[in-house]
C-alpha cells in the first residue's frame, strides 16, 4: 500500500526503544484497561449521581443514594488520572509520530484537557462536600447544577481523548484537519463514543452492585433501601446497558474504516461478544434470584466481564496495529532512507580534502590590523612586543590566548584562543622575526 502520495510521512528519530516492543504493547493494553476502568467509574458515577439526585427531589431516599454514590467518584477519579500515565507513556513510545501528530492537530482542545479536568475535579469535590449544607440551606438547585457541570465536563473530556486516538489512525486525513471540531468528522467517533459511554454506565452499575452489596458495607445512611434491593437496582443498570451494547458494539464495528479490519479483529471481537453474552445471561439469572440468594454470581460476572474487556482491549490494539501498519512501514522506510543519505553525506564530507594549512604570513593577518612592525596602530608595534618577548614566543601565545589589560591608553585586546596553540606559535615566531628585520 503506498500511502506516500496521500499522507504526510514524517521522518522518525532512529532511537532504540528502552524495553522490548512486545512488553510495551502488553503494558499499553493492560495499563489502558486499568485506566479506562476507573474512567468508566468516574464518568458513569457522575452521570448516575445527577440522575439519582434529580429523582431525590420527589423521594428523599434517592437523594441519600445519590450522596453515597458521589462518595465513590472522587476516589475513582484520582485512580483514573494516575493510571492514565502508563498508557500515555507507552503510546508515546510505540506510535510517537502518529500520536503527536494527532495531538498537534487538535492542539487547543488537547491543551484544554488540563484546565477542564481541574475544573471538573473542583466541581466534583464542591458537589460532594456541600451536599448537606446546600441541601438544607435552600440551595438545592445550585447544588444540582454543580453536579451537572461536573458530569458534563466528564462527558466532554473523553471526547478529546477519543478524537486523538481516532485521528492518529488516519494519516491520510491529517492535512484536511483544522483543529478538534473538524477532527470529529473523521472515522467513526460517534459510535465509539456511544460504546464508551455505555460501557461507563454498565461498569459503574456492576461496580455499585458490588460496592453496596458488600456484607460489611455501611447502609445506615440509606434508609429505605435493603442490600438486595440495591444489588438488584445496580444489576439492572448493568444489564440494560449491556443489552444496549449489543447494539452499540456492532454499530461501532461495522462503521470502523476498513483500513484496520482484519480477520483477527473479527475473531477477537466476536469471541469477546460471546463471553459478553454469557455475562449477560448470568446477570439475568441474578435478577431472577430471590433476595436471599442475589449476589451469588457476582464473582463470576466480574470475571466474565474482565474477559470481555480484555478481548475488546486487545481487539482495539490489533485494529490499530493493522490500520497503521502501512504508515508505520512508510515512516520506517523514510527514516532508513534519511539515515542512509546522511551517512553518504558524512562520508563525502570526510573524503573532501581539508583546507590547506595556512602559512604564518596568512595567520598573521589576524593580528595585522592592530599590530604593525614599527608604528602603533590599535595595539603596540611589533618592535615593542619583541622587546618584551625576545626569545619567548610562548609568552606571546599565552597572551594571545588570554590577553591581559596593561596599557591604560589602549583598548583591551580580544582573545585569539580560537586559533589554537599551533597557529598561535607560528604567529608568535613570525612576529619576533618581523620585529628583528626592522
Ligand atoms: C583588535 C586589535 C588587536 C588585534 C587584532 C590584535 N591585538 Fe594584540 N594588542 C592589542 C592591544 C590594544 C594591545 C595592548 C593591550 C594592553 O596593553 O592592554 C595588544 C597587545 C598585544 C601584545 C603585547 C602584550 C604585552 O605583554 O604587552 C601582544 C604580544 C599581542 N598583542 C599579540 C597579538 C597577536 C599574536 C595577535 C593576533 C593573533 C594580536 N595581538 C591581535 C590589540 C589587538
Amino acid at each position: 500500500m503506498n500511502l506516500l502520495a496521500a499522507a504526510p510521512v514524517p521522518r522518525d528519530l532512529p532511537l532504540p526503544l528502552p524495553v522490548p516492543e512486545w512488553l510495551l504493547v502488553f503494558c499499553l493494553v493492560v495499563f489502558f484497561l486499568v485506566h479506562i476502568l476507573f474512567v468508566n467509574l468516574m464518568v458513569g458515577g457522575s452521570v448516575l449521581v445527577v440522575l439519582l439526585e434529580w429523582m431525590g427531589l420527589k423521594n428523599k431516599r434517592w437523594d441519600a443514594l445519590a450522596h453515597e454514590v458521589a462518595q465513590t467518584i472522587t476516589v475513582n477519579k484520582s485512580l483514573a488520572v494516575v493510571m492514565g500515565i502508563g498508557p500515555l507513556l507507552c503510546i508515546n513510545l510505540l506510535y510517537t509520530l502518529q500520536w503527536y501528530s494527532a495531538n498537534a492537530l487538535t492542539g487547543h482542545a488537547w491543551l484544554m484537557i488540563v484546565p477542564l479536568v481541574i475544573v471538573a475535579f473542583l466541581l466534583t469535590y464542591l458537589h460532594k462536600y456541600t451536599w448537606d449544607t446546600w441541601t438544607s440551606g435552600g440551595k438545592k438547585t445550585l447544588h444540582q447544577l454543580t453536579g451537572l457541570g461536573a458530569a458534563l465536563l466528564f462527558l466532554f473530556i473523553p471526547l478529546i481523548f477519543l478524537a486523538n486516538v481516532n485521528l492518529m489512525l488516519f494519516p491520510t486525513e491529517w492535512e484536511k484537519v483544522k483543529g478538534f471540531f473538524s477532527s470529529l468528522g473523521i472515522g467513526n467517533i460517534l459510535p465509539r463514543y456511544l460504546h464508551f459511554m455505555a460501557a461507563s454506565l454498565a461498569m459503574t452499575g456492576l461496580f455499585l452492585a458490588g460496592w453496596f452489596g458488600r456484607r460489611d458495607s455501611d447502609l445506615s445512611h440509606l434508609e429505605g433501601f435493603s442490600r438486595p434491593e440495591l444489588r438488584r437496582l445496580f444489576y439492572k443498570v448493568c444489564t440494560c446497558i449491556t443489552l444496549a451494547q449489543f447494539l452499540f458494539g456492532p454499530l461501532l464495528l461495522f462503521t470502523l474504516p476498513a483500513a484496520g479490519i482484519t480477520t483477527a479483529v473479527y475473531v477477537i471481537i466476536f469471541s469477546g461478544a460471546a463471553v459478553g453474552l454469557l455475562a449477560l445471561q448470568q446477570l439475568m439469572a441474578e435478577l431472577k434470584s430471590p433476595d436471599a440468594a442475589i449476589g451469588g454470581r457476582y464473582g463470576r460476572i466480574v470475571a466474565l466481564f474482565s474477559v470481555v474487556v480484555l478481548g475488546m482491549g486487545s481487539g482495539r490494539h490489533v485494529y490499530r496495529e493493522a490500520a497503521l501498519a502501512g504508515h508505520q512501514a512508510e515512516v520506517k522506510e523514510r527514516t532508513a532512507r534519511y539515515a542512509a543519505a546522511l551517512a553518504e553525506f558524512n562520508k563525502g564530507q570526510a573524503a573532501k580534502p581539508q583546507p590547506a594549512e595556512q602559512s604564518a604570513e596568512q595567520l598573521f593577518m589576524n593580528c595585522a590590523a592592530c599590530h604593525a612592525p614599527a608604528v602603533k596602530l590599535v595595539g603596540p608595534p611589533l618592535t615593542e612586543i619583541a622587546k618584551i618577548y625576545a626569545g619567548n614566543p610562548e609568552g606571546i601565545v599565552a597572551w594571545a590566548k588570554a590577553p591581559g589589560k596593561k596599557r591604560p591608553e589602549l583598548p583591551q585586546m580580544p582573545s585569539f584562543a580560537h586559533l589554537g596553540e599551533t597557529s598561535l606559535r607560528k604567529i608568535a615566531v613570525l612576529m619576533l622575526e618581523k620585529a628583528a628585520v626592522k
